[in-house]
Parts: C-alpha cells; structure tokens; sequence
C-alpha cells in the first residue's frame, strides 16, 4: 500500500536520548526539513486541517526557532503573513515579553509591540509541543496584543507531559504523538 503523508512525516523524524540534558529524548525534525517530500507533506497536512477548520485567518505566528521553518511556508500556503515570536533581545524597536519555563531550563519570549492588530485571527505554529510553557507564553503575547487566537499547529506532541492541558480551552492540532 503507498505511504500516506503521515507515514512520510513520521518516517523523517529521529529520537536521541539524553539531549541536551540526560534523561530528555529529544525528537529531532531536521530530517523532515532534509527530505522536500516529507517537508511539503508537513506544510500540506496543516493545510488541510486549517482550511477544514478556519473560514478565516489573518497571521500565521512562529517560535522561536523551529516554528520558523515551518510557518512561513504555511503562511505563503495560506497568502497571509508571518509574525515571529522569538527568544529576549532579539527583536529591534517597541517589544512586549513574558518568561516561560520549559522541558530542560528557562527563557523570556518577545514580540514586536507592532506585530499584530487587535482582532486579527491569528495561529500559533511551532515543531513540538511538551509541557506548553512555550506555546502557552506565545500565546500570553497574542492576549497582550489583543488577537484572537484560533488555536496552535504542532507537528510533533509529546503527550506525557500533558501539554494540551496547559493550553486548554486552545485547540492544538499535532501531526505525530508520542
Ligand atoms: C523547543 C521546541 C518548542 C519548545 C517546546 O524549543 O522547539 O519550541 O521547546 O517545549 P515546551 O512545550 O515545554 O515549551 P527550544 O526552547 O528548545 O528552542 P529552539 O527551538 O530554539 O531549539
Ligand atoms: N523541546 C522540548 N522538549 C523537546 C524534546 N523532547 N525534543 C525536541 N524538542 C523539545
């Protein structure tokens, strides 16, 4: 039987334990990115749900760094634009912060104070979901900002560390789960 899209995406990607701290099995996307199937399957997949499920979104938001190599190719997908959520002190002019933990350490997530009108529909893409620290200080940004928040894109879930849960009542659509 051919592959499916699915299996494509799930075939590209690695697991190494004990990076970058023991005991952390990261999963690795840099195969999907290496193969153009497998990365135009990724962008098609998420295609797919947003057109099934958003009559209407305005910005596709990336973070920092792994969700900027998926959104902006989303984003052409979808003619909308991208807006980069990306770590402290990277981001020239009038920003807006919060800090966040996340599986192995700290860090502050920033956005141009300039980045989003209120009541653009925006959606939230990055490569993986694990505790939600992340996602959900991005999503502490778009609240500041006062967009509407339509729900997150993820391509892997780790769903042990119930990240899903932080989010709530967000929606997250993720392409593989472990
Ligand atoms: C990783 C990953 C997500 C985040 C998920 O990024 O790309 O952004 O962790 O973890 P969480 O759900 O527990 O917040 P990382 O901070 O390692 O940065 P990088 O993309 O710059 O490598
Ligand atoms: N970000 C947080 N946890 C991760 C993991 N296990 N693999 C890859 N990226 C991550």
């Amino acid at each position: 039987m051919a592959e499916t899209k699915l299996q494509l995406v799930e075939r590209h990607i690695r697991a190494f334990p004990d990076f970058p701290k023991k005991g952390i099995l990261f999963r690795d996307i840099c195969p999907i990115l290496k193969d153009a199937a497998a990365l135009t399957a990724v962008i098609d997949l998420f295609e797919e749900h947003v057109r099934a499920n958003h009559q209407q979104v305005d910005l596709i938001v990336g973070l920092d760094a792994r969700g900027f190599l998926f959104g902006p190719l989303l984003a052409q997908r979808l003619g909308v634009g991208f807006v980069l959520v990306r770590k402290k002190g990277k981001l020239p002019g009038a920003t807006v912060s919060v800090s966040y933990e996340l599986e192995y350490g700290k860090a502050e997530a920033e956005i141009q104070e300039d980045a989003v009108t209120p009541g653009q529909k925006v959606l939230l893409i990055d490569d993986l979901l694990a505790t939600g620290g992340t996602l959900y200080a991005a999503c502490e940004l778009m609240k500041k900002q006062q967009a509407e928040i339509l729900g997150c894109l993820v391509v892997i879930e780790l769903k042990e560390l119930n990240g899903t849960d932080k989010l709530k009542p967000l929606e997250v659509f993720s392409l593989v789960r472990y």
